[in-house]
């Protein structure tokens, strides 16, 4: 099929690449022109473990191409999927969904034949229903284009496998009238259909929901874990091997039970606010106070990442801290609403001197936090620290050599905030650890 994808960020650039990578012809499509160009040349502005190569080979193929304009937009596609932001409202827990609007005020009047049109971005239940309407008073092709919902449930740093091999595939229609998008979806998706991926059809605002009730559910899990390790840290009790425990009921579950600094990026929490939001909107806000709730567990774990560090160091005016990670999570170099870049932050304006590394995100990071010191290793960011922070469990920094480490550190402290490290090692080459809600014989300090 012919797909125009409109958004170039993380979700645009993964599903336009996998597109083209499942028999596609693939448009991609951004206002930023800057962009357009890097991806012309095959180079994806972000990072996404495989998603540069694949979009090269794809770029190379002739497979997928990308424009800045709308009207080349709407000659070549058939179907069109939005993959813009929604990012949250300054001032505001609603979601600014006015990415998406000006999609549909722009390309609506050039649609002057049939054409589906799935909405992958993450909305306020309803937005799907607003823009339908619009789309109708828009097009020129009027009832003969259609608008569905297909909500994205990728994660960063396996965006590629979350896309080609999906846990489902969830398409909302309108009530009425929308007979082509489901058999335009199961076109486009038949390769994935056909390893036996679930498919399931609904309407608009039950897939709308489906994709922030999934992210409201993780950020609960996650909160959850977050707030039975207050509870260990309190009873001399060890969260890890407590989550081990409970994760073999096939009820619960071991994923998203790690404990430690908690949730951000660019979904979890401003999905989580914007839900409330919108409940509240719609008269149902006592339905979801619990995630206020879970909001504040959360984001304790910052300020209690912070308090521990001062508790170690007896102050934190003029020690030296090493922060390994600035990403929100491993895999990624995103570092939108990061907690380890918060943590740093929080530090240094309470009187620490901080040195950061990220194996990826330091680019991103300075440009949000230019006033933190940047190291170009793991090794020089610890250099002469009072102690040593872990805050995004990369895989370098789980295999780091404690031994090594301890040669350039003025104390050997670390702070496991997101008990990644293999304690016991640690402790043996002559380290204080401590991480959330372990054990103290194991986080003895
Ligand atoms: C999340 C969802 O997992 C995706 O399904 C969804 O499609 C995506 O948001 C989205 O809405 O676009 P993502 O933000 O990439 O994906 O990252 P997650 O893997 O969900 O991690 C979110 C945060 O939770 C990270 O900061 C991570 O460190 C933290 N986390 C995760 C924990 O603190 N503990 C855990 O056990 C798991």
């Amino acid at each position: 099929m012919r797909i125009a994808v409109l958004g170039m960020g993380y979700l645009g650039v993964t599903h336009a690449a996998c597109m083209a990578s499942i028999g596609h012809e693939v448009m991609g499509v951004d206002v930023d022109v800057d962009k357009i160009s890097q991806l012309r040349a095959g180079h994806v502005p972000f990072f996404e473990p495989g998603l540069d190569a694949l979009t090269a080979r794809m770029v190379q193929s002739g497979d997928l191409r990308f424009t800045a304009s709308y009207e080349e937009a709407a000659r070549f596609a058939d179907a069109f999927f939005i993959a813009v932001g929604t990012p949250q409202k300054r001032g505001e827990f609603a979601a600014d969904v006015s990415a998406i609007d000006s999609v549909i005020e722009t390309l609506g009047p050039m649609l002057d034949r049939p054409a589906v049109l799935f909405g992958k971005s993450t909305v306020p239940v309803g937005t799907a229903e607003r823009l339908r309407s619009r789309l109708k008073e828009l097009a020129p092709a009027g009832p003969d284009v259609e608008l569905a919902w297909n909500p994205e449930f990728l994660r960063e740093g396996h965006a590629i496998h979350d896309t080609l091999e999906p846990d489902r595939l969830v398409v909302g229609t309108a009530q009425q009238g929308a007979p082509g998008a489901i058999t335009v979806a199961r076109e486009i998706y038949s390769s994935v259909l056909a390893s036996g991926t679930p498919f399931i059809v609904t309407d608009l605002a039950t897939s709308e929901l489906v994709k922030i009730a999934a992210n409201a559910f993780l950020a609960t899990k996650i909160s959850f874990i977050n707030a039975i390790a207050e509870v260990c840290e309190a009873a001399g009790a060890d969260v890890v091997e407590l989550a081990d425990a409970l994760g073999h009921d096939r009820r619960i579950g071991r994923a998203f039970l790690n404990a430690g600094l908690g949730f951000g990026g660019g979904c979890l929490p401003k999905d989580i606010r914007a839900f409330m939001a919108r409940a509240g909107e719609l008269g149902a806000d006592q339905a979801l106070t619990f995630l206020r709730e879970v909001d504040a567990i959360n984001m304790r774990r910052r300020t209690q990442m912070v308090d521990i560090t001062r508790q170690l160091c007896g102050t934190l005016l003029g020690v030296r801290v090493g922060v390994l990670g600035a990403a929100f999570k491993p895999d990624s170099d995103d570092v939108r609403d990061s907690p380890a870049l918060n943590v740093a932050g929080q530090l240094q304006l309470q009187g620490a001197a901080v040195s950061v590394y990220d194996p990826k995100a330091m680019d991103n990071s300075r440009k949000i936090f230019p006033t933190l010191s940047y190291a170009s290793s793991a090794m020089a960011a610890c250099a002469g620290a009072d102690i040593v922070l872990v805050l995004t469990e990369w895989e370098e920094f789980r295999e780091l050599n404690p031994r090594e480490l301890a040669a350039v550190v003025s104390h050997r402290r670390v702070l496991d905030g997101r008990n990644c490290l293999d304690h016991q090692r640690w402790i043996d080459a002559g380290w204080q650890y401590r991480g959330f809600g372990r054990r103290p014989s194991s986080a003895a300090m």
